[in-house]
């Protein structure tokens, strides 16, 4: 799928994003929360300067200026990238926020201590050439020591289990309940999947069906951590959801040294 459906699918989903959620400042707090002590444990207090390259709406960036940190959003869809700054605005906060692809990120090197790229914003990219570029360039713009952060959906799992469906998730508005469920179409390769998006929408005693197509590479976590390594990060460690409190698989790394540095194995924390 090409590029442009990727942002064609974010900028026609981000009024509607936050439907995804039963509460979505709740999350949005909860996420800080979480992300925030993982910035705390690694970096110290702060305040840290951010980079949160697929911002979205929001859900991550705007806990973390709440929480004190200087953080800039960049995001492929123009559309949620200025709902995101919008969202923090309307908050009393502040999150800076442009247009931007991860594979090309327009800020200068090492301007950052923490990049955060969130729920499963990186199996995005499709193919190995596109997901070392996109790293290589988040070790660019991160300072030498400075700390990566890639939430995944648990996808070692999901290659075993090829689910072809998620569970509707309900959030309660003004006119009734928003119903959102998942499509998966798994490619050949058995790595891929053509993503169909429903949200049923409360409409006068009917319901308006929204449907966006996109497509992901269930990445797992061996190969996430090897592509991590081969961007020249060290200290690479999965957080499990029993660890962290997150919802998702958490990476954290460190970027190397300014010749890139030793490539140890990945380690795993469970509770
Ligand atoms: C599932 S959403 C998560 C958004 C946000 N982190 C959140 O949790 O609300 C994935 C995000 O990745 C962004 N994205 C996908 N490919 C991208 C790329 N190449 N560069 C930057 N952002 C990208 C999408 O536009 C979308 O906002």
């Amino acid at each position: 799928m090409s590029e442009f459906s990727v942002r064609d699918f974010y900028d026609r989903l981000a009024g509607d994003y936050h439907l995804m959620f039963r509460d979505w400042d709740a999350s949005v707090a909860h996420q800080a929360g979480v992300l925030g002590e993982l910035v705390r444990q690694g970096l110290g207090p702060g305040p840290q300067r951010v980079l949160d390259c697929s911002c979205g709406i929001g859900t991550q960036a705007i806990g973390l200026a709440a929480a004190g940190h200087r953080v800039v959003g960049g995001d492929l869809s123009p559309v949620a990238a200025a709902r995101a700054s919008a969202e923090a605005a309307a908050r009393g906060g502040r999150v800076p926020a442009v247009a931007a692809d991860m594979r090309r990120l327009p800020f200068a090197d090492r301007a950052f201590d923490a990049i955060v790229c969130a729920d499963n914003s990186l199996p995005h990219l499709l193919s190995g050439e596109d997901v070392r570029t996109a790293l290589l360039g988040m070790g660019r713009v991160l300072r030498e020591d400075g700390l990566l952060m890639v939430t995944v959906r648990n996808y070692d799992e999901a290659r075993r289990a090829r689910p072809t469906t998620t569970p509707p998730q309900v959030s309660g508005t003004s006119a009734g309940k928003v119903i959102t469920f998942q499509l998966w179409h798994w490619h050949e390769d058995g790595e891929r999947y053509d993503l169909e998006h429903f949200q049923l929408v409360p409409a006068g005693g009917t319901w308006d069906v929204r449907v966006r197509r996109t497509t992901y590479w269930a990445l797992t976590r061996s190969q996430l951590t090897e592509f991590v390594a081969g961007a020249g990060f060290t200290d690479i460690t999965w957080h499990s959801p029993e660890s962290s409190g997150y919802y998702q698989p958490v990476l954290t790394a460190r970027r190397g040294g300014p010749d890139g540095g030793s490539v140890p194995p990945a380690r795993f924390v469970r509770p």
